[in-house]
């Protein structure tokens, strides 16, 4: 069931981790971290995690894995996240987290990880390809939703910002404190809610194809002309005369619409159909818009990443903060349980 705005009305908190496995491009921001910024300022608590235990199922390079935690973490505060009113914190500093974990591993079932869809998706490519069936596979991403259920719940937050992919790890998450209630005859666990993040599936790449590092035809999000021109020359492009409506169907129009006004959109649109501009210098027009809305976001991002330090200092305020809530909570639900 798709969970509409609606529901938040009367909700105080919201969640959400971002795992730090690529350096954020266009697509992301568009689809997920503007949203997410716009949405979190409706609450009066949001929690907004750079999830580096999860991302160490696919990250093992610990070089690689400090190096992306500071671009994710650069990327959302030059996207606007203000520290000062969202809680901002890395997942590894609160062991509360952990601590819970292991409290709901004891109350969960082994077959509601079986049905995970990640899970059964490697196993299908397993039995496909001739593998044992359990080949690949990690116990920690058997048991990814219960560390997602653990992130939500240590801090009993209601609304879970998420894309499709994550919904069923969400209402897992939902399972497990209703049967943590029901088992101990409390009400301490929240019930969270998920809102899906529609616009993630929409936004073309370069190819056409849906824009994802995978496929790496994305578009850079924090960087300077040249890079943008790089990237934007490598859009896919016709040699149609376009109409209104067949203009509307191409990649460099979609991708175009995303970034710029609808002024922009509109008069950009009018000049192609009426052969006044070549696809070139269409796409100059798109680095245009590019810098416009990204370049000076683009100047906080780069000092950020110049200077580390100050990304270690706001995280680890912002972990300072939440530890203590989550202490708080951890302690109620040890009591609940006898220990
Ligand atoms: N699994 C999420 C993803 O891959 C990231 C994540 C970790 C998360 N913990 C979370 C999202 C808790 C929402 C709530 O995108």
């Amino acid at each position: 069931m798709t969970r509409t705005l609606s529901t938040t009305l009367g909700t105080r908190s919201i969640l959400t981790g971002i795992k730090p496995t690529g350096v954020p491009h266009i697509g992301n921001y568009l689809g997920a971290i503007a949203p997410a910024l716009r949405r979190a300022s409706g609450f009066q608590d949001a929690y907004f995690f750079i999830a580096d235990y999860h991302a160490l199922n696919s990250v093992q390079d610990p070089v690689r894995l400090k190096e992306l935690t500071y671009h994710v973490a650069a990327t959302w505060l030059a996207a606007g996240l203000d520290p000062t009113k969202v809680h901002f914190y890395r997942q590894s500093d609160v062991p509360e987290i952990f601590e819970l974990e292991t409290i709901l591993n004891t109350i969960t079932p082994k077959s509601w990880m079986n049905k995970m869809h990640a899970y059964k998706a490697q196993i299908d490519r397993n039995n496909k390809s001739g593998e044992s069936m359990d080949s690949g596979i990690n116990i920690g991403l058997y048991t990814y939703p219960l560390l997602m259920a653990s992130d939500i719940l240590t801090f009993g937050a209601e609304i879970i910002p998420v894309g499709h992919d994550q919904v069923q790890h969400v209402e897992i998450a939902r399972d497990i404190a209703h049967r943590f209630n029901k088992q101990y005859r409390t009400d301490i666990l929240t019930l969270p809610t998920y809102v899906l993040e529609e616009g993630i599936e929409e936004l073309p790449g370069l190819d056409g194809r849906k824009m994802s590092k995978s496929y790496n035809n994305t578009i850079p999000l924090f960087a300077g002309r040249n890079e943008w021109t790089n990237a934007v020359k490598k859009i896919i492009t016709d040699s149609v005369t376009h109409t209104p409506d067949s203009l509307k169907e191409t990649t460099y129009y979609k991708i175009f619409k995303a970034v710029a006004t609808p002024e922009q959109t509109a008069e950009t649109a009018k000049v192609i159909i009426d052969g006044e501009i070549c696809w070139a210098r269409a796409k100059e027009r798109l680095v245009d818009c590019l810098e416009q809305r990204f370049g000076a976001a683009s100047v906080v991002y780069n000092d950020l990443l110049l200077h580390p330090e100050k990304i270690d200092e706001i995280l680890s305020d912002g972990a300072k903060t939440v530890r203590k809530e989550a202490q708080n909570r951890l302690q109620v639900i040890k009591r609940s349980i006898g220990i």
